[in-house]
């Protein structure tokens, strides 16, 4: 991702704000966190079984940190990913596209 917004390409006729020049360093961040997070659950496709087991439901108490801003991402004290139940690691990849598209991306009709 962090490829596929080079300086010059930002802001009108695309949705890519030209913040994501000023912020380089947030974006990359934004975009690695989802790759390791894509990683781990795709690595845990390949090995799952056909059903849905009890491992890879969310337990209560994981939250999903429902504040709009949301966390940044990346944060140090961050579990290890191939260690969170499958639905968890979903729910963390949809809270970073929120995250960036919060700040990155132009909102369009
Ligand atoms: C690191 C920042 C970042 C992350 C993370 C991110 N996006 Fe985006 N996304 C963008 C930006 C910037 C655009 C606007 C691109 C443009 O118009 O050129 C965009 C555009 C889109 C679009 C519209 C594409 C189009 O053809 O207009 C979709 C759909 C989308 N993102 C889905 C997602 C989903 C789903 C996720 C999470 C799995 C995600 N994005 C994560 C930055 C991000």
């Amino acid at each position: 991702m962090v490829d596929e917004f080079p300086a010059g390409s930002l802001g009108e006729p695309s949705a890519a704000k030209v913040e994501i020049g000023l912020s380089r360093e947030e974006f990359a961040a934004l975009a690695r966190h989802l790759e390791s997070l894509a990683t781990a659950l795709s690595d845990a496709a390949d090995d799952a079984p056909d059903g849905i087991t009890e491992a890879m439901r969310m337990k209560p108490g994981m939250t999903m940190g429902s504040s709009l801003l949301g966390k940044r991402a990346g944060g140090a004290a961050e579990d290890d990913p191939s260690k969170m139940p499958a639905e968890h690691v979903f729910h963390l990849m949809l809270q970073d596209c929120t995250n960036c598209h919060a700040k990155f991306r132009e909102k369009r009709q």
